[in-house]
């Protein structure tokens, strides 16, 4: 793995952090006899407690370098994201769904500023439970409610197992992304499992580099069907997503009434497993430099894989729920009313329309966020003869 130099370098108590991360790391692979799965490894980065990308102290979201963050969410972008789910979330809450629930809610901005958008609307849930891996975040999320909607903040709760049953409405932004995925490599026509060793290398022994991939090859019956059906026999490096697949059976067999919408980036299996994205999806954010060393400073970066959104569906569709919805980022927002909300803007006042029209056209554009990141909505005994209004143009459920 070549080392990303470019990249700034981490304060001294970032690094120390990393190190005591590095050694945690180093220890279960010792455990395990040498070797880990990438999954094991994607889940002590990002959550091993204290230490990791999500549960440890990394500043993670923000607008640039400059607050130390590392990457940006459409929550953080514009109150406009909210603002137009409030809108496919209203006719939802008048229907009887009156509880919320956010998955991986980050800073809490997404859920101060859907609070604010629903109570203008006259239509605030009973409450709003959000479930969080990170105890840093769970902190943050507390005083961003605190501080944006004071007198709504008593509406929040956080929950530490998902509830047996659940009426309402589900939401999560960017959290399947954060859920660990297996590795697998198709070499001279044979599959590995691709997993991590301590580095051989021997070039640096700190936090940094302590790791590298070391592939094993798995016998012809243990190879993942999605996997198995790829044509050709080139090299090919790539995802399978048992863990977000097994979150969203856990959603259908918890989701009792209502809708959970959860927002990515991805595609479906045809176009995940197509012959030609030989190099897979992994991707990890430091410092608002996207770039593909998972081994870089562990817990300082974030690692991330697209979504499968046919697993996701096919899981859901196993635990009883439907696919009500499916299309681009830019079709749900547009479908939903976003433009409508920029317009109760005025042009005329520059300071605050064109920075709004900015963000807005960064959440739309197909070169940024529009046409990557995708929506699915995943429901169970909704009323039939009111669709969701976010789907009405362009729902490719077909393409699952
Ligand atoms: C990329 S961040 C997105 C945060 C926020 N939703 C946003 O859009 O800014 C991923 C979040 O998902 C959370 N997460 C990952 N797996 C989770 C799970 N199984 N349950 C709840 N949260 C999870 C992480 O702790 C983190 O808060």
């Amino acid at each position: 793995m070549q080392k990303a130099v470019s990249l700034p370098l981490p304060p001294a108590d970032a690094l120390a952090a990393s190190d005591s991360l590095a050694t945690l790391i180093g220890e279960t692979i010792d455990a395990a006899g040498g070797w880990i799965g990438f999954d094991r490894y994607m889940s002590l980065a990002l959550y091993a407690p204290g230490l990791g990308y999500y549960s440890g102290g990394a500043a993670k979201f923000g607008r640039d370098v400059r607050d130390g963050s590392d990457f940006v969410t459409a929550p953080e972008l514009s109150p406009f994201f909210a603002r137009t789910l409030a809108r496919q979330f209203v006719p939802l809450l008048a229907q009887g769904l009156p509880r919320m629930l956010e998955f991986g809610a980050g800073t809490g901005r997404l859920a101060a500023d859907l609070l604010l958008a629903l109570e203008q609307e006259g239509q605030l849930p009973e409450s709003y439970c959000i479930v969080e891996l990170s105890g840093e975040l769970r902190a943050r999320q507390q005083d961003t409610l605190t501080q944006r909607a004071p007198h709504l903040a008593t509406r929040v709760q956080w929950l530490d197992t998902l509830p047996e049953r659940f009426e309402g409405i589900i939401v999560g932004n960017e959290v399947l992304d954060a859920m660990p995925v297996r590795l697998f490599a198709r070499t001279g026509g044979r599959w590995h499992e691709r997993g991590v060793a301590r580095s051989v290398t021997g070039d640096d022994s700190t936090a940094a580099h302590a790791f590298s991939f070391e592939d094993r090859l798995i016998p012809a019956h243990s190879v993942p069907d999605a996997l198995r059906a790829m044509p050709g026999d080139h090299d090919i490096v790539t995802e399978t997503h048992a863990e977000s697949d097994g979150f969203a059976r856990a959603v259908g067999a918890m989701l009792a009434r209502g809708a959970a919408f959860f927002i990515d980036y991805g595609f479906p299996s045809g176009e995940y497993y197509h012959p030609q994205r030989a190099g897979g999806t992994l991707m990890c954010h430091y410092r608002h430099h996207a770039h593909p060393d998972p081994f870089l400073y562990p817990g300082l970066q974030d690692i991330t894989a697209h979504v499968n959104f046919s697993g996701i569906a096919h899981a859901a569709v196993d635990a009883g729920l439907a696919v009500s919805g499916y299309t681009s980022q830019a079709r749900f927002l547009m479908n939903a009313g976003i433009t409508d909300l920029l317009m109760t803007l005025d042009p005329s006042d520059t300071r605050a329309f064109l920075p709004a029209a900015n963000a807005v056209q960064k959440l739309l554009s197909e070169a940024e966020m529009g046409e990557l990141f995708k929506v699915i909505a995943l429901t169970r005994g909704l009323d039939e003869s009111e669709p969701l209004a976010g789907f009405a143009r362009g729902d490719r459920c077909h393409t699952l």
